[in-house]
């Protein structure tokens, strides 16, 4: 496995993003916590080193430990990385500001051309004159370590790709993981290749690691875990019961929220498909009674949260010896890493409602996804042998229906809700649109309007059909139906959900819009 030591860069995550696209297993651990026992623990079969946002030429700047460059294995520095290691090894690094000259920062885009000599790093490279690549840094290197060459040269770098041929140390001053380095990956591809990794890492071995580490950390002790039907929980539940079986409890906590049908296919696909022990706990008339009256989206927000925290406590407590949380975090929600911090200290985001629970509980985590961004999540989930349109399923929020009832809940507008949900899904799904689609939804509003039904009048909901695209929630799109498509969905509704009379479709970006209505 390879290891990628993060000095804080933005974009560290897509370096092992590039390379889990090349099937090579690698781990990101910041600078603060690689040691040399941590080193000679892990054995990594090639290292790398990230960007950062700190200056090499600073006293007590971050740095790898010297015994990585003993270990006798490849090293790839990139931009901070590659000035770390020029100042370790006997090079010198120079400010980007130098008095009376220009500035030889740089940032954008840039053109490398090549030297004379092509080294194995640069397969594929320059074959039609110079690579655009991403440069981003403020200091520059400015004289070699001894053993180092040139290999290729920017205008403003004249080390922009440096190599100890001997020691398969690489060094480039610009970032070939970023979109902007078009032909970055071949770049990766080329150092995994020179040390020596097959690329045949599978999410079936990363299910057997996994498994295995599981066991390790566990051992004997009890793991309960909340499980709430969405893929990243389901998916780590059931690799955690697969490594430790019957030592793992999930809790389901039924705030009563869920759609048509939802609390049933989840508790039924646990306990009859996986043979989880699984505990429904169905508390819809604590959580609707606490909301009852209750319209601010806040404090509908803040109920739910405390609720859900003392409801799983309270059958969390009733097993006896549980010393782990289990929780399906992914990376992208770990390593906030040095990035953010800038400090030593790494700051971890906890999950949404049960953060705060493990230190309130005394309970230690497992999370065994925190190394996997979602599509791989999803991708372990069919290796586990979850369904494919569960695998699938839209995003899910973890107040539930909740905020898609703005106003006050009520047990009548949750049914009519339930109902224009399903009807609106099934056309999503009949029209094939579905996996197009990150999320959809119906919200319904709180307001009547008068219509008219056969002879009669009604006066009943409007509500809002919501659709959009995205690639993180972070950011969205509202989704271009046809308005034939929009037109048969609000006839359906109107037709099968008695209390909607009116529907209306929702083509807000985010921003401004955000995705739920509350
Ligand atoms: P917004 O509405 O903020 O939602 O644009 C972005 C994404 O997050 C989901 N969401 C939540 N998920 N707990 C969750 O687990 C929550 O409290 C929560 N609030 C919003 C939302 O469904 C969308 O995918």
């Amino acid at each position: 496995r390879l290891l990628i030591i993060d000095f804080g860069s933005q974009v560290t995550q897509l370096i092992a993003r590039r390379l889990r696209e090349l099937k090579v297993y690698c781990e990101i651990h910041p600078f603060n916590t690689v040691d040399d026992a941590f080193l000679a623990e892990f054995a990594p079969k090639a290292v790398i080193f990230s960007g950062g946002p700190d200056s090499v030429t600073r006293a007590g700047s971050p740095r790898p430990p010297a015994s990585v460059y003993e270990l006798g294995v490849p090293i790839l520095g990139i931009c901070y990385g590659q000035q770390a290691m020029m100042e370790d090894l006997g090079g010198k690094v120079h400010g980007g500001k130098i008095s009376g000259g220009g500035g030889t920062a740089e940032f954008g885009r840039a053109r490398v051309t090549p030297s004379e000599a092509r080294i194995g790093l640069l397969e594929g490279w320059f074959l039609d004159g110079p690579e655009q690549v991403w440069m981003s840094h403020g200091d520059h290197v400015a004289r070699l370590a001894p053993g180092f060459e040139v290999y290729g040269t920017s205008p403003n770098a004249p080390y922009a790709i440096t190599a100890d041929l001997e020691r398969h140390f690489y060094a480039v001053q610009f970032h070939p993981e970023v979109h902007h380095t078009p032909n970055g990956a071949t770049l990766y591809q080329n150092f995994v290749r020179l040390a020596g990794f097959a690329g045949d890492w599978t999410m079936g071995a990363y299910r057997e690691e996994a498994i295995a580490k599981i066991r390790e950390q566990v051992g004997d002790a009890k793991v309960i875990c909340a499980l709430s039907g969405g893929v990243d929980s389901s998916v780590a539940a059931v690799l955690i019961h697969e490594a430790i079986g019957e030592q793992l409890t999930c809790v389901f906590v039924d705030h009563g929220l869920m759609r048509k049908d939802e609390a049933q296919e989840v508790v039924g696909m646990f306990r009859e498909h996986y043979n989880l022990p699984l505990i429904h706990a169905d508390e819809a008339e604590l959580f609707l009674g606490e909301l009852d009256g209750v319209s601010d989206p806040e404090t509908k927000r803040k109920i739910i949260g405390k609720l859900f925290i003392d409801v799983f406590q309270k059958h969390a407590d009733e097993i006896e010896g549980v010393k782990f949380l289990a929780q399906g975090t992914l990376y992208p929600d770990v390593i906030e890493s040095v990035s953010f911090s800038g400090g030593p200290s790494v700051t971890i985001k906890s999950h949404h409602n049960v953060g705060g629970l493990p230190e309130k509980m005394g309970l230690k985590l497992v999370e065994p996804l925190r190394e996997l961004f979602k599509d791989e999540v999803r991708a372990l989930g069919r290796e586990l042998g979850l369904p494919a349109s569960f695998i699938g399923r839209h995003p899910f929020p973890g107040p539930g229906l909740a905020i898609r009832c703005p106003g006050e809940i009520t047990p009548e507008k949750l049914a009519i809700l339930r109902e224009a949900d399903a009807v609106y899904i099934d056309q999503i799904r009949k029209h094939g649109l579905y996996d197009e689609i990150w999320q959809a939804f119906v919200a319904i509003l709180p307001v009547r309007t008068v219509g008219v039904m056969g002879d009669g009048r009604t006066y009943d909901y409007a509500c809002a059909l919501r659709a959009v695209t995205s690639v993180d929630g972070m950011t969205a799109d509202y989704y271009p139906f046809t308005h034939e498509f929009l037109g048969e969905t609000a006839t359906r509704i109107i037709n099968e959900v008695p209390g909607i009379n009116r529907v209306t479709y929702d083509i807000t970006s985010k921003p401004p819009g955000t995705i739920e209505w509350e």
